[in-house]
């Protein structure tokens, strides 16, 4: 790792992003033979699939002992290693893409000793950019601005106040794309806990569709807690270094899990600041049951 440039691999992901976000805008969004991958929710389109293969083919380029997990390449049973490894969503936020809604991002990270060590968020259509390098801080910032440079702001976009008590936090959550079974039943109960007079009561709950902007948006400090289980370490790692370094951190979605692997596929992302610790053992304790994903 001492010989890895991470600034310059942080330097080069937001390039080669910022290159091929005009593949996503321009593209008109079509599943074509593609279509849907485990069920009629789990969407994949031709841009998704073209997206990948150019971001790999110039990571491959550029950096070719690094090892390469993709979404849509992704072969079930692939394991992540100790290895320097690219980790990528081409398009995180499918859905939305393909029904025109903008909360689309290019997820891009950097896994070394399988911790999240570089990770770039990029949305093509509003051209904001939530990165990080570990150690180095978390950034945003806005292309689309009048000024003649890009407007570049450290996270949190504010000082943070206490999380505590849950009841005052807006919370992140997605459905995702299994939509039977245990886990299922786990988010449905969980989620009327959380909003009910006599549970949780919490201010809000909110889904941005896309698990790499949800992740963003708590390190930014404009949500409080993302909890989430069935998502892939391609729709968290670079959102999980932005998080990081901007204070925040990430446990198991499951009740009393302090350490949760970047592919352990459960994840309470809460935000920094004071009460931390107390926000998680809260949330915990709304849980209804127990997710199986990731065991
Ligand atoms: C999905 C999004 C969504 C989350 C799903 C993911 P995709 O990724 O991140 O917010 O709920 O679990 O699969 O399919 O749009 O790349």
């Amino acid at each position: 790792m001492a010989d890895i440039n991470l600034q310059e691999v942080h330097d080069f992901m937001i390039e080669i992003a910022r290159k091929v976000g005009e593949r996503i805008t321009s593209a008109t969004p079509s599943t074509g033979a593609a279509g849907s991958k485990k069920n009629s929710v789990d969407l994949v389109t031709e841009t998704d699939q073209a997206v990948e293969k150019i971001l790999s083919t110039s990571l491959h380029e550029k950096y070719p002992t690094f090892s390469f997990m993709g979404e849509e390449t992704y072969k079930p049973g692939d394991k992540l290693t100790d290895a320097p490894t690219f980790i990528l969503d081409p398009i995180d936020g499918t859905t939305n893409f393909v029904h025109r809604n903008p909360y689309v991002a290019i997820s891009l990270g950097l896994a070394i000793n399988k911790s999240p060590t570089v990770g770039i968020v990029y949305n093509p259509f509003t051209q904001t950019l939530y990165s990080a390098i570990k150690s180095h801080g978390a950034y945003l910032t806005h292309f689309l601005t009048p000024q003649p440079q890009p407007q570049k702001l450290k996270l949190p976009l504010h000082p943070p106040t206490p999380l505590t008590p849950l009841s005052t936090c807006l919370i992140a959550i997605e459905w995702g794309s299994d939509r039977s079974a245990n886990d299922f039943a786990v988010k449905s109960r969980t989620f009327t806990k959380l909003a009910a007079a006599d549970g949780g009561m919490v201010h809000g709950l909110r889904s941005l569709g896309s698990a790499a902007l949800n992740m963003c948006a708590v390190a930014a400090g404009e949500m409080d807690v993302y909890w989430e289980a069935g998502c892939w370490a391609w729709d968290v790692c670079a959102g999980w270094v932005v998080l990081g370094e901007a204070g925040g951190r990430v446990v198991d979605a499951n009740p009393g899990g302090w350490e949760v692997g970047v592919d352990g596929r459960r994840y309470l992302a809460v935000r920094g600041g004071e009460g931390q610790e107390g926000v998680i053992r809260e949330f915990w304790g709304l849980v209804e049951g127990r997710f199986e994903v990731g065991g």
